[in-house]
C-alpha cells in the first residue's frame, strides 16, 4: 500500500477480530516504527508487546479511569463512531486485540533533550499506525491508559526512570470507523503561505 493511501485509511479501531497475528507481523509494524527519523538520531524509542492476561489486567487498570468520562458520554466525541457500551469493551479488553503495544522513552534530565525524545517516539508511532495500516491491521493510538500510570508500570514492569508515551490495540479490524471530519479541509486557517 503507498504511503498516502495509509494515511488516509488509518482510523482509531475500537472493535477487533480475535484472529490472531503473527509475531512477525507485530514484528514488521515495529520494524517501520524503528525507522522513524529521532533528535540527534537517538532512537529513543522502546517497545513493550503484550497479550494473554496482561491485556485484560491493563483493560480494568483503563477502565478505571473512565468514570467521568462514561458519565459525560454523549458529549464524548467517540459516541459518534460507536456506543457506550461498546466502549466499555473497548477499554476492558482494548477492543478484543490479541497484541497491545506500549511505547516508553528513558527519561532524560535535560528538558530539551526529553521534549525531542517525546517527539522522535510520537514519529516512530504514527510510522507504526501507519504499516499496521497497510498490512490490514487496525491501531489505536492512546494516552488514556497512562492516567493509572502506577498501576500500568506495576503490570508491565516500566522502571521509574521510564516515560510512557503512548498505548496501541493491534490486531484485525472488526469495525473501521468513519474519518471524522477535519476542521480545516481546505486548509485556509491552518496554512499560511509566505512568500
Ligand atoms: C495523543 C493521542 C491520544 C489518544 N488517546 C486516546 C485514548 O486514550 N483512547 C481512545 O480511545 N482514543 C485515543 N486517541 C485516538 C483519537 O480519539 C482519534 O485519533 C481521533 O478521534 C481521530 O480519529 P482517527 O484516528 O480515526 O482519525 C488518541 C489519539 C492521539 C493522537
Amino acid at each position: 500500500m503507498d504511503v498516502l493511501d495509509a494515511i488516509y485509511k488509518r482510523r482509531a479501531v475500537r472493535q477487533y477480530r480475535p484472529d490472531p497475528v503473527s509475531r512477525d507481523q507485530v514484528r514488521q509494524v515495529i520494524d517501520a516504527a524503528n525507522q522513524a527519523p529521532s533528535g540527534l538520531n537517538r532512537q529513543p524509542w522502546e517497545f513493550i508487546v503484550v497479550s494473554g492476561n496482561k491485556i485484560p489486567a491493563m483493560g480494568k487498570s483503563y477502565r478505571s479511569t473512565l468514570t467521568e468520562y462514561l458519565n459525560n458520554w454523549e458529549a464524548s466525541p467517540m459516541s459518534r463512531s460507536l456506543n457506550r457500551d461498546e466502549f466499555i469493551r473497548f477499554s476492558e479488553t482494548y477492543g478484543g486485540a490479541p497484541f497491545v503495544i506500549v511505547l516508553h522513552v528513558k527519561t532524560d534530565p535535560v528538558p530539551n533533550f526529553q521534549k525531542a525524545d517525546l517527539e522522535s517516539a510520537s514519529a516512530a508511532m504514527q510510522n507504526l499506525l501507519l504499516a499496521a495500516t497497510a498490512l490490514g491491521l487496525g491501531t489505536c493510538w492512546m494516552t488514556g491508559p497512562i492516567r493509572d500510570e502506577k498501576t500500568l508500570r506495576e503490570i508491565l514492569s516500566i522502571p521509574a526512570d521510564h516515560e510512557i508515551v503512548a498505548v496501541t490495540p493491534l490486531g484485525y479490524p472488526e469495525k473501521n470507523p468513519p474519518a471524522p471530519s477535519r476542521l480545516d479541509p481546505e486548509l485556509k486557517e491552518k496554512v499560511r503561505w509566505v512568500d
